[in-house]
């Protein structure tokens, strides 16, 4: 499922990000790409360790914990800590396929990469180019969302990052592990939990219909998660 989740962050923290993104000590992007996606990565990224990167993964965190639809949509069980990447002077990522597991530093575990995510940390109006571009059942998908904004796609979809021919293009990005590691099912889940606060918005939350469909979503996701 490729789904665009508004507003992860507020344009107070957007600008506070840009401020510590504008002093971070950005290095080759290729530190953390496999051996064949190293091939077709010309960006920069910020060191995993650095103060910036470890203070904007705490803004991002937080961000996703307060997004309800966040949540119904990915089910995380494991959120690998995010990377931050900028494309400028004609940058870009050729096509690839994200590695299936994702080491974390410090043996500090593995993600398997379910979803991918990016979030825009740049407004598209100050940069030319930059689309990621997401091959999907339905055709290719381009992506270039407004600051704050972030796109959740299958990690199995073959992707890129178009050229950036002005200005520059920031985001965070990482993967999630969910706990139901089936894309068909997750939107299953996903669609039922729309639907489902339609009908509360409706008929209030103690209709019996209301109850049993509940019941049903937890019997459901009770089957399915791996937590
Ligand atoms: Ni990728």
């Amino acid at each position: 499922m490729l789904l665009h989740v508004r507003a992860v962050l507020s344009p107070a923290e957007i600008a506070q990000a840009r401020v510590a993104l504008a002093a971070a000590p950005w290095g080759d992007g290729r530190v953390t790409a496999g051996e064949q996606a190293a091939l077709a990565k010309h960006n920069q990224q910020l060191p995993e360790s650095c103060e910036a990167a470890v203070q904007l993964q705490q803004l991002v965190l937080q961000g996703l914990e307060r997004h309800a639809l966040f949540f119904c949509a990915t089910l995380p069980k494991q959120i690998s800590p995010p990377l931050f990447n900028r494309y400028g002077g004609g940058e870009r990522f050729d096509s690839h396929v994200d590695s299936a597991v994702r080491y974390l530093r410090n043996g500090a575990g593995r993600v398997r990469t379910d979803i991918s995510c990016t979030l825009f940390l740049a407004d598209p109006q100050d940069y030319d180019g930059g689309e990621l571009v997401i091959e999907d059942v339905s055709g290719p998908q381009r992506v270039k969302l407004p600051a704050g904004d972030m796109v959740i796609y299958p990690g199995t979809s073959v992707h890129r990052v178009e050229p950036v021919t002005r200005g520059a293009r920031t985001a965070a990005f990482f993967w999630i592990q969910s706990m139901v590691r089936s894309d068909e099912q997750r939107r299953l889940l996903f669609d039922m939990d729309a639907h489902l606060r339609q009908l509360r918005s409706t008929v209030g939350e103690t209709d019996p219909s209301v109850v049993g469909l509940t019941g049903t979503y937890h019997n459901l996701l009770r089957q399915w998660a791996d937590v």
